[in-house]
Parts: structure tokens; C-alpha cells; sequence
């Protein structure tokens, strides 16, 4: 093992997006654009689901929570770029950075399994129509939730374990715009090419390939039962019911492959980023954009609010 110039870590330094001060200020005002977006967007429609009771169904339950996890998963990630950007202080403290690793991994497992979640929702809906209120009911709602929650919490307790075992950093630079697992587990001194494999291949199975399954299985059933459907407009209802949920999910499964199938060597990272950040930024924007997009009710509740706000 190296020890020539290992540094006991306190805090690190968030290099951030680009070094080209050029860029610095447009990439700030993008960051600061799509974060708005992202707040606004979210916090619409977690009002519209608390408001209108033609939304109190599981799947806009589901949607609400899929929006505050988007509205804090991006507030996680975002807040160091806007808050360096402003205050100039690129460091933070070794805690916080594995408070942000922690927070971030589950707050994207969690995202992951109440997509599940809402996919399972979507083949009650559309395969046992008649029974959906009994299956889906209150309480089996609420338990899905929360047994999803619960697990990503701790689902990633293992690898907050393995990073805190580090206490040898090659360098307190972290190449990146928050704290992650690849950009930390590249600075630690340690042996770490069988580690970063294994955790990596671990990573993909458990926390992604596994809800990537569950997710999916239903769209068998449900596409062949939509197929099954005698009459153009039955068929069209049908597939119009769960267009939304499928349209979020291939796009966040769309872009996880693309970035597990990049190869996350040490110089790759800088173009890492920007796809990264097109990750962990735009994916919890456009969530609830193609909701309200394709949904009618979303549509129409939101006319509704918009009507009572102008006789105000
Ligand atoms: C999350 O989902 C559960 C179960 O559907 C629901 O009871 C709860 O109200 C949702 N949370 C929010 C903030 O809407």
C-alpha cells in the first residue's frame, strides 16, 4: 500500500461542474433554472393531490411522494453548486459529505421502489379492474409506501459503512459536484479496483436490476391484457392509464443504464459530470412536467385551481 502522500481527510473540496470560469455563470444559471423548475413543478403538484379529491388515488399518492422525493433529492445535490457559486466556500466537512452520499443513495433508492410501487398499482388498475378499490386499498397503500422508504434506508447502510472505513484520502479534491460513491471511492488510498467492482456489481443488482425487474414484469401482464381489448377506444383508455408512470420510468431507467454503462475510470468523470448532472438534476424536473403533460385529470385540476386564484 502507498503511503507516501496520504492525507487524513477532515473536510473535502468540491471541484465542481467545470474549472472553465467562462462556463462557471451559465452553468449556475442553468442549475438555478432547472432547480426552480424542479421546486415549482413538485410542490403543484403535491397542492394539487392535498386539494382535489378527484386525485385521492393511490396513484397520485404515489405521485406525491415520488414529488417530494424529487423536490429533496434535488435540493441534496443542488445546494452546494448554488451555495458555492454564491458564497464562494467549496469545502465541506467530511461528516456532511457522507451525510449527502447517504441521503442522496436513498432518496434514489426510494425512487426506484415507489416507481415499483406505482407499477404494481398500474397492473391492479388495468388487470383487476373490478377489485382494484379492495386491492389497493388505504392500508395496503400506506405499507407499500412506507415498506419502500424504509428499505432504501437501509439498503444503503452498507456501502456508508464501507466509505467511513476509509480514513486515507490520496486527496481532498473531490472531481465532482456533490459527494457520490464512484468520485470518493477514486480518492481513498485503499486497494480499491476489486472493491469498486464488487460494490458496483452489487449496486446494479440489488439496488437497480431488482426494481428494474419488478417494474417491468407488470408491463408484460398489463400489455397483454391491453391487447386482449376488443374495442380501439377500450385499448386506448386502457394504455392512456398508465402512459405517464411508463414514460417516467423508461426515461429514469433510459438514462441509469447509460451511466452504468459508461466506464467510470478516473478521466471519464469530467464528461461524467454533465451527464450526471443531467441526472440527479433534470430527471426530478421533468417527472412532474410529464405528468401534468399527459394526464387530463392533473390537467383539469390544475384549470380548476388556476380559476378559483383569478375570481380571488
Ligand atoms: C405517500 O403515499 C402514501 C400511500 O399511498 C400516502 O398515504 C401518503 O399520503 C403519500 N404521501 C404524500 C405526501 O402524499
Amino acid at each position: 500500500m502507498e503511503h507516501a502522500n496520504q492525507t487524513m481527510v477532515t473536510f473535502f473540496i468540491i471541484k465542481g461542474i467545470s474549472s472553465l470560469p467562462s462556463l462557471q455563470v451559465l452553468i449556475f444559471l442553468l442549475v438555478v433554472l432547472i432547480y426552480l423548475s424542479t421546486l415549482g413543478g413538485n410542490v403543484t403538484i403535491l397542492l394539487l393531490v392535498c386539494l382535489d379529491h378527484h386525485l385521492h388515488t393511490p396513484m397520485y399518492y404515489f405521485l406525491a411522494n415520488l414529488s417530494i422525493l424529487d423536490i429533496s433529492s434535488s435540493t441534496v445535490t443542488l445546494h452546494k453548486i448554488i451555495g458555492s457559486f454564491i458564497t464562494g466556500e467549496k469545502k465541506v466537512s467530511y461528516a456532511s459529505c457522507l451525510i449527502q452520499f447517504y441521503i442522496f443513495s436513498c432518496l434514489s433508492c426510494s425512487e426506484l421502489l415507489i416507481l415499483t410501487a406505482m407499477s404494481y398499482d398500474r397492473y391492479v388498475a388495468i388487470c383487476k379492474p373490478l377489485r382494484y378499490s379492495v386491492i389497493m386499498n388505504c392500508k395496503v397503500c400506506v405499507l407499500l409506501s412506507v415498506v419502500c422508504w424504509v428499505i432504501s434506508f437501509i439498503e444503503v447502510v452498507p456501502y456508508l459503512a464501507l466509505l467511513s472505513k476509509f480514513s486515507c484520502y490520496k486527496s481532498n479534491v473531490i472531481n465532482h459536484f456533490f459527494c457520490d460513491f464512484v468520485p470518493l471511492l477514486n480518492l481513498s488510498c485503499s486497494e480499491t479496483s476489486t472493491l469498486k467492482l464488487l460494490s458496483l456489481l452489487e449496486g446494479l443488482l440489488l439496488l437497480s436490476f431488482t426494481p428494474f425487474l419488478l417494474t417491468f414484469t407488470p408491463y408484460v401482464f398489463i400489455i397483454a391484457s391491453i391487447l386482449r381489448i376488443q374495442s380501439n377506444i377500450g385499448r386506448r383508455k386502457a394504455f392512456y392509464t398508465c402512459s405517464s408512470h411508463l414514460t417516467v420510468v423508461v426515461l429514469l431507467y433510459a438514462t441509469l443504464v447509460c451511466q452504468y454503462l459508461r466506464p467510470i475510470t478516473a478521466d471519464s468523470l469530467e464528461s461524467n459530470k454533465l451527464f450526471s448532472l443531467f441526472n440527479t438534476a433534470a430527471v426530478p424536473m421533468l417527472n412532474p412536467l410529464i405528468y401534468s403533460l399527459k394526464n387530463r385529470d392533473v390537467q383539469s385540476s390544475l384549470r380548476k385551481r388556476l380559476k378559483h386564484l383569478k375570481y380571488w
